[in-house]
């Protein structure tokens, strides 16, 4: 995706992957830095580590709590996040709607990439907004992060903004009566992943999302979406639009988006 796009803007860059343990990402910036690296994309499990191994920080990455993109600009590190509003375009290009018109349930909003897509609905002001996580702690954390936001900023004014139980019986409640399904979970990225939701709840109104992507895009979750009739992207979307976005932090223009998306088609 990345390497098609520099091609084609004749920039004589290649996007190349480094593989860095936890704990080193600070000391991994700073040689990246030194080697002469234009930008950085961060990847599980590092986006809460980058976003301290930064030297200067967008504020909307600071509001979503996690850094995926690194421009490195005279030196110094600047940490933005591409997640949330990559998610936002990509809804509006698979679906035609905008966020603030939909009903959300967001299964995993307490990780990394969940959390910044959890955030930016609640930036976005969607009709109503629920949320679940498996680990209680994490989700009863964000829950609290949320009404803090939700109140300094006025944001969804006497909408619905709920955590619900990690249950089955509760999260398939929620998911009928919802629009857009949203899977931030890593489930789903093996073949043999359960189905976080009983099948019977998926309808053809429903608009289904699926974070996770595989080369064949088939998640059990988009094949029970496309069994039902329903609307749904999967994550090539995402990480389609999340990489434009971070090639316009890196080089201060718009990215190539349709040579990118046949670069990611041709790569799978
Ligand atoms: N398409 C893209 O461009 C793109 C971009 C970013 C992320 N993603 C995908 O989005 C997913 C989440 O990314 P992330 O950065 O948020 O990852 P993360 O920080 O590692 O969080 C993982 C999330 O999945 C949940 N989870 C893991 N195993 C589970 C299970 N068996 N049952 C229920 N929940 C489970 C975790 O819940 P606990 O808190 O209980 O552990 C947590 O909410 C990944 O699949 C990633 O590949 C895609």
């Amino acid at each position: 995706m990345h390497n098609p796009a520099l091609v084609a803007s004749g920039m004589e860059a290649q996007y190349v992957r480094v593989q860095v343990p936890v704990g080193q990402v600070a000391e991994a910036f700073r040689r990246l830095r030194e080697a002469g690296f234009l930008g950085i994309n961060v990847t599980i499990p590092h986006k809460f580590e980058a976003l301290e191994a930064v030297d200067e920080l967008d504020p909307l990455a600071q509001r979503l709590g996690a850094v995926n993109t690194v421009a490195i600009r005279d030196g110094r590190l600047f940490g933005y996040n591409t997640d949330g509003p990559g998610f936002l375009n990509s809804v509006k290009e698979a679906f035609g709607v905008e966020l603030s018109q939909l009903r959300v349930l967001i299964l995993g909003g307490g990780g990394g990439a969940g959390r910044a897509v959890l955030i930016q609905c609640l930036l976005a002001g969607c009709k109503a907004l629920y949320f679940s996580n498996r680990t209680t702690e994490r989700s009863v954390m964000v829950s609290l992060e949320l009404e803090k936001m939700q109140q300094e900023l006025g944001l969804m004014k006497g909408k619905t903004l709920k955590r619900v139980y990690w249950t089955p019986a509760r999260l398939d409640k929620v998911a009928a009566s919802v629009d857009l399904i949203v899977n931030a979970t890593s489930v789903g990225m093996k073949s043999a992943d359960p189905l976080l939701l009983s099948p019977r709840v998926i309808w053809q109104k429903h608009l289904i999302y699926d974070m996770v992507y595989r080369a064949d895009g088939l998640t059990s979750l988009i094949r029970h979406a496309r069994e039902a009739g329903a609307k749904y992207a999967d994550g090539m979307s995402l990480l389609l639009h999340q990489g434009a976005l971070s090639y316009q932090h890196w080089f201060g223009k718009p990215a190539p988006l349709e040579v990118m998306r046949a670069g990611l088609q041709a790569a799978v």
